[in-house]
């Protein structure tokens, strides 16, 4: 059954009646471009065909009730005076959207629904942002304010910086938000400005999750961070975005040899970003492939965001002879990598890669075919 019946029947059981409005919203795989965002740099994802769906109708109480089912759990809170969590749970995503969007002015009603999504969770796929998204959409369902992409991206990018505590860039709410069906986006993160292109005929995107999480991740992407916001003062700019390569090599030798590291992989990474978008659009799935390739070489030895499991997962994919590229995606540490492969092939790959990780490692992965999807979207009525 799809998720979207499975909402909407135990809709129909919890509350003898059929759904309002059925919600999804889209996790993500980025294909070039990490850790570009917080830089003010550019981004390649893709809205994957992986989402969180909820089923809901308004109430007129200002209350909120969720029954997730992943969780297992039923959970309330009323909309107005809301408090921020000592420690972060599921329903705290729910109330971090709704926290941020009445601070922005938007006037909230209640509702009452069941959530449930498919994008496995901490694997770095952006569960997260697919249930904010979904969040936001559902408040705008039955609150009646206008669905503005940037500005819900924007909003729930605030409840996870603010309300979760996490320090994330822009890019996993603004695809789950603008996410569209069988492209990839462009993100310019500092002006939003979205470009799209397909993949190249004949390719298919696979992610690999590794089976491994990490964690520390989040003291490790605090302190790329900040190593990165150092390097751009450092050079008088208001982001590293803003140097190009020719011009970071002249005047690499004034940093330290750490910060060197930091900086160049980010500056390198937007310029392969944008020429990944060039080899899209020609069609040319070997070229991206390799920038995919030295993308993962520049996350491993320069921003040193890989792990061994990582390491293996795209040394297993890249030895295959029909795999274009493949790399970390994510925050790194532990989670997923992506590759581009053959689409013909694409079965074979993935049964070749994850025995071959599995005697490797040790691990067991997980690695599926994805199909560009299409962001938060209300898919019933
Ligand atoms: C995480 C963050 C994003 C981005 C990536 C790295 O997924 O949530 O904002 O910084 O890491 O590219």
């Amino acid at each position: 059954m799809s998720l979207a019946n499975k909402v909407r029947e135990r809709f129909a059981a919890e509350f003898a009646a059929d759904p309002a409005f059925v919600v999804r919203a889209p996790g993500r795989v980025n294909l070039i471009g990490e850790h570009t965002d917080y830089n003010d740099g550019f981004v390649f994802p893709l809205a994957i065909d992986r989402a969180t769906f909820i089923a809901l109708r308004p109430r007129n109480d200002n209350r909120v009730l969720a029954i997730s089912l992943d969780m297992d759990d039923r959970r309330e809170f009323a909309l107005g005076d809301l408090r921020s969590p000592t420690e972060v749970d599921w329903i705290d995503y729910l109330i971090g959207v709704a926290w941020v969007l009445q601070e922005r002015g938007y006037p909230l009603s209640g509702w009452e629904g069941v959530v449930s999504g498919d994008v496995p969770i901490g694997s770095g796929l952006s569960s997260s942002a697919a249930l904010e998204l979904a969040t936001a959409r559902a408040f705008h369902c039955v609150s009646g304010f206008g669905w503005d992409t940037q500005a819900m991206a924007l909003a729930c990018q605030k409840a996870e910086n603010e309300w979760l505590g996490v320090n994330c860039g822009i890019m996993d709410q603004m695809i789950s938000a603008a996410g569209l069906q069988d492209r990839a986006l462009l993100i310019d993160c500092r002006s939003l400005q979205t470009d799209s292109a397909p993949l190249p005929a004949g390719s298919a995107v696979v992610i690999l999750d590794t089976g491994t999480r990490r964690g520390l991740v989040d003291s490790a992407y605090n302190e790329r961070r900040q190593q990165c916001e150092a390097a751009a003062r450092h050079f008088g700019l208001p982001a590293l975005r803003d140097i190009d390569s020719a011009t970071f090599a002249e005047r690499a030798h004034e940093l330290d040899g750490l910060s060197r590291k930091r900086a160049r992989h980010v500056v390198t990474e937007n310029e392969r970003t944008l020429r990944a978008r060039d080899a899209m659009n020609a069609g040319d799935a070997l070229a991206l492939g390799a920038l995919m390739i030295e993308s993962h070489v520049s996350l491993r030895d320069e921003f040193e965001v890989s792990s061994p499991a990582l390491d293996a997962i795209v040394n297993c994919a890249n030895a295959e002879p029909d795999c274009y590229g493949a790399r970390m995606t994510g925050a790194g540490f532990g989670g997923c990598a992506v590759a581009l492969v053959r689409t013909e092939s694409a079965n074979d790959f993935v049964e070749r890669v994850s025995k071959r990780y599995l005697e490797a490692t040790g691990n067991q992965p997980s690695l599926y075919v994805t199909r560009a999807s299409a962001g938060a979207a209300t898919v019933y009525p």
